[in-house]
């Protein structure tokens, strides 16, 4: 049965995406039908597709009580709208369905999870959120939410915790045909600690243990945990609210971590041995991860962060989009992200310099656009004299430019999008340390209409941004301060 609340979200949604014309918004990153998107949820392939949710503000293009939007996939890159899968209209979740995930059940049904959320008066009188998990079971379109809601409440937390900040369930069936999932949560300390859960049916929890604390290293409350093996290690990722920054690793307020370590199965002991951010550029946050059929691991992010949210005074008809999905994998005790290699399959129009020697600036012919795949190598000239400075600048005209400059006696690399067409007094620039030989370095940048996402030396880091210059903004140019040597190759995405 479709709820009335529902139902008005499914004939909005299909009414109102009809004003937001195609050249409006990204090619191949998923933005919200219409309205407002934050965090991926439900990453998941089901019968046969990619499913992606989202959290979901239909009626605009700000944050408001969470549905569930949705949209398949068959590579990850192109994207089809379903209705929206969820909107807050039960007694458990009235003020919000929030993030969660999803999986599929043995007899082929759709189980989702997240996080129902209702505004409570407490005990000393303030109203404030309480927050609980609850599941819905369906076909792939239409799903039903479970009469035994919620399914974990406050009545399972370990003592101390907080019923306030519980959410953000990740679900997943281990070797064992047991169901796991890991919530974020509030310890006393007021930081963030992660609670695993367990379920024979995906239907009945019980609370584990406490997998991992903060102990108030990384900002405050964790959200949007996931939990998974990968090349021989255990990854569990969250996203902290309230950071401090930590030299450059860091960042101050909402970031992302990726904690590397090691599991044991059998007592569920979760041993961590070094973390790192996520992603080291502007607007990343909330990533969850699928497993696809042929074992890769891929994850997703909310191409946007909570402080740097307002873009415009302008009331855009959309407002929020996905990172390119992204392959994960461990090296030298290292998280690397690649972009999915379906992206290759959009590569069109090979434009591609060799060797190529400048110092001051630089254009080539051919090498500029908005929605294209380029790859850089560059290195100093003379080994004994390295250039000082090396810079890019794309979506560029007379106007507007979005640049990443890299100093190499330093280390240290700079994304800047102050001329991006952004009217708003938010954070502009973000810098990173980065790995290099002597000033060699290998970059790749994706561009969609809206985005640049950077990866550095094959996916040993990556910095992303939105970005919202107008699209004739296409230029590229390059900069040097000394003499670079250069391989470049660009090609056109469609
Ligand atoms: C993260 C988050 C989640 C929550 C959702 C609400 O961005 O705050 O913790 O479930 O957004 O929309």
């Amino acid at each position: 049965m479709v709820s009335q609340a529902l139902h008005k979200a499914r004939e909005y949604e299909e009414i109102y995406e009809k004003n937001i014309g195609e050249q409006e918004r990204p090619d191949f990153h998923l933005s919200p039908r219409v309205g407002w998107m934050n965090d991926p949820n439900g990453f998941s392939f089901h019968d046969g597709k990619y499913h992606l949710f989202y959290q979901y503000y239909p009626y605009d293009s700000h944050w408001g009580p969470m549905h569930w939007g949705h949209a398949v996939s068959g590579d990850l890159l192109h994207w089809e709208y379903l209705p929206a899968a969820m909107a807050p209209d039960e007694a458990y979740d009235k003020d919000g369905c929030f993030s969660g995930s999803a999986v599929t059940l043995p007899d082929g049904r759709q189980l989702l999870m997240y996080t129902g959320v209702v505004r409570e008066t407490q005990e000393d009188g303030r109203v404030s959120e309480v927050q609980r998990q609850c599941v819905a079971v369906g076909d792939g379109v239409n799903y039903e939410k479970y009469a035994g809601n919620p399914v974990l409440t406050e009545a399972d937390l370990p003592k101390g915790s907080s019923r306030i900040d519980f959410r953000d369930p990740k679900i997943w069936r281990g070797n064992d045909g047991v169901y796991y999932a890991v919530a974020g949560n509030r310890p006393a300390d007021g930081s963030g600690q992660i609670l695993l859960f367990e379920s024979a049916d995906g239907f009945h929890w019980k609370f584990d243990k406490v997998l991992c604390t903060n102990r108030c290293r990384y900002g405050r409350m964790w959200e949007c945990p996931d939990f998974f093996a990968l090349d021989g290690k255990q990854l569990l990722l969250v996203s902290p609210q309230d950071m401090l920054p930590q030299g450059f690793e860091y960042h101050n307020g909402n970031g992302t971590v990726c904690i590397i370590g090691s599991y044991d199965e059998a007592e569920k002991d979760f041993v961590e041995e070094h973390n790192q951010a996520i992603d080291y550029g502007i607007d990343f946050y909330a990533p969850q991860t699928l497993l696809a059929p042929d074992g890769r691991r891929i994850m997703i992010g909310w191409l946007q962060n909570w402080d740097t949210c307002n873009p415009s005074t302008v009331q855009t008809p959309w407002f929020g989009q996905m990172s390119l999905p992204r392959e994960l994998s461990v090296k030298n005790g290292r998280l690397y992200q690649k972009p999915v290699r379906e992206l290759e399959g959009m590569r069109r129009n090979e434009v591609r310099y060799r060797d190529v020697t400048f110092t001051d600036t630089l254009q080539l012919s051919g090498i500029e656009g908005r929605r294209i795949d380029m790859e850089l190598e560059i290195r100093p000239v003379d080994e004994g004299n390295v250039y000082q400075k090396f810079a890019l600048r794309f979506a560029q005209n007379a106007n507007y430019h979005t640049a990443v400059s890299f100093r190499p006696q330093e280390s240290v690399l700079k994304i800047d999008r102050k001329f991006s067409g952004s009217r708003r007094a938010v954070i502009h620039q973000r810098r990173s340390l980065v790995r290099h030989q002597n000033g060699r370095l290998r970059l790749r940048l994706i561009l969609d209409r809206f985005s640049a996402e950077l990866f550095v030396n094959d996916g040993e880091q990556v910095l992303s941004a939105a970005i919202h210059t107008e699209q004739d903004a296409a230029g590229i140019s390059f900069f040097t301060n000394g003499l670079v040597n250069m391989d470049v190759v660009k090609y056109d995405l469609a």
